[in-house]
């Protein structure tokens, strides 16, 4: 079983991938292999709009090695920063590219999926961002997690924080990153 975890904040080591980060050590806890793709580090282009999804999207960039990630994996973990009222550019980037596995014969089908907001506000957009992600998930055939919890990741987990680190000083927001982590592995191992 593996699990990869893509974050979607340009700020390397800030409260997206502290949260991330948080969920993949519980996940690993169950001796579960998870991998981290930070996108900060990657050359993915925005979509040009060819169009050509049913074939194969024809940029030749770091977006190809993670279709492969993704396809082997049995759980996708999202985690993007709340960017007025919606996901971070580079999650958008990421989630208009990934219309290739969609759109050719739903190569994600079935797979489990897990969202983490991180947001400077408690009422900040998160719902919005993480509505653009369910969305994401439904097209692509994916099975959200977190929505049979009653207290923590209903809605995924939900980081609150402004500066780097902010959210390790929120037990709320780790301890939902952490409960998202064991829903996971629970859903996974099913
Ligand atoms: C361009 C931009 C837009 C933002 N918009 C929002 C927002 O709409 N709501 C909110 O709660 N926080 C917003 N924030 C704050 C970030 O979500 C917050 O600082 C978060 O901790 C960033 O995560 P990071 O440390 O992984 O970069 C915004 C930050 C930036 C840079």
């Amino acid at each position: 079983m593996k699990v990869i975890g893509i974050c979607g904040s340009p700020r390397r080591g800030g409260n997206t991938e502290i949260m991330l980060r948080t969920t993949l050590e519980e996940i690993e806890k169950n001796g579960t292999e998870t991998e981290l793709v930070l996108l900060a580090e990657k050359n993915i282009m925005p979509c040009k709009g060819h169009s050509a999804c049913l074939d194969k999207c024809p940029q030749n960039d770091d977006i190809q090695a993670i279709y492969s990630k993704a396809e082997q994996a049995d759980a996708i973990i999202i985690a993007t920063p709340v960017w007025s009222n919606n996901v971070s550019s580079l999650t958008k980037i990421f989630i208009d590219r990934f219309l290739w596995t969609a759109m050719n014969g739903k190569k994600l089908l079935g797979k489990k999926f897990g969202v983490i907001t991180v947001g400077q506000y408690k009422h900040g957009g998160h719902e919005m961002a993480f509505n653009v992600l369910k969305n994401w998930s439904t097209d692509q055939g994916l099975q959200m997690i977190g929505d049979k919890q009653k207290f923590y990741s209903k809605f995924g987990a939900i980081g609150f924080g402004k500066k780097p680190g902010d959210v390790k000083k929120d037990l709320e927001s780790i301890e939902s990153a952490r409960k998202l982590g064991q829903e996971i592995v629970k859903e996974t191992k099913k």
